[in-house]
């Protein structure tokens, strides 16, 4: 298993272009673990399955009738044989694999997948919720981004051409679905740089993590 550096926070703070970034300077993988709730939340809604059924959707999850492949652009999902990377990131899909990330046995039973990942490789860059606090709690770096919900919000409005207040709203909500779960709800895991990107731009948030990253791994 190679080092892994984890980067946690909150929906649409900027994790994945950050990981993206890190894991190409550092010539490794990078995964976004939310991609396997999101990649099951689809698979569900495309079979119709309720998200309430959770004797359907832990079959499901060990089912392969989907998949994630880690790409350097993006963390792709697979179903069957249709290539679903896009259709994931729509909110809709969001807020339903927040839904089906509160039950326990739907988490335990991606785990073992979502650390399959920093297997066979140098390194890993995995970002989501739990990454530094259950999935890789002895992970050698650890990462909390965040950024003002209005902020987060405007990001999304302009990725999916959506209404930002309409958003705001619907973000407040995941957020508080995400951190006030029983089971690993997000938060700040022991050790972490947490970095607030508001008054921020890309290139500095970059900065300081790769430094926190080289001060860490030297
Ligand atoms: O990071 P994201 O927006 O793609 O995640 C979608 C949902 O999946 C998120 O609202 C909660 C869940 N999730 C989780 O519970 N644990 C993770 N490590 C990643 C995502």
């Amino acid at each position: 298993m190679g080092y892994v550096i984890t980067i946690d926070g909150p929906a649409a703070s900027g994790k994945s272009s950050v990981s993206r970034e890190l894991a190409k300077s550092l010539e490794i993988p990078w995964v976004s673990t939310g991609a396997f709730y999101r990649g099951l939340a689809y698979a569900a809604l495309r079979q119709n399955i309720a998200l309430t059924d959770r004797e359907k959707l832990s079959e499901l999850a060990m089912s392969n009738e989907w998949r994630v492949e880690m790409t350097p652009q993006k963390t792709k999902v697979w179903f069957g044989q249709e290539d679903v990377t896009e259709m994931i990131g729509q909110e809709t899909v969001g807020n339903a694999a927040s839904t089906i990330s509160h039950y326990p046995e739907i988490r335990q039973s991606l785990l073992d997948h979502q650390r399959n990942c920093a297997v066979g490789v140098k390194g890993l860059v995995a970002e989501g919720r739990d990454c530094g606090t259950v999935i890789f709690p002895r992970a050698e770096v650890k990462i909390y981004i965040t950024a003002s919900s209005e902020n987060r919000a405007g990001r999304r409005a302009q990725e999916l051409g959506l209404d930002q207040k309409e958003l705001v709203k619907q973000q407040e909500k995941r957020d508080h679905q995400d951190s006030t779960r029983k089971v690993a709800p997000l938060q700040v895991p022991e050790g972490a740089l947490v970095v607030d990107t508001t008054e921020m731009n890309f290139e500095e948030v970059v900065a300081q993590v790769n430094a926190f990253v080289a001060s860490k791994l030297n």
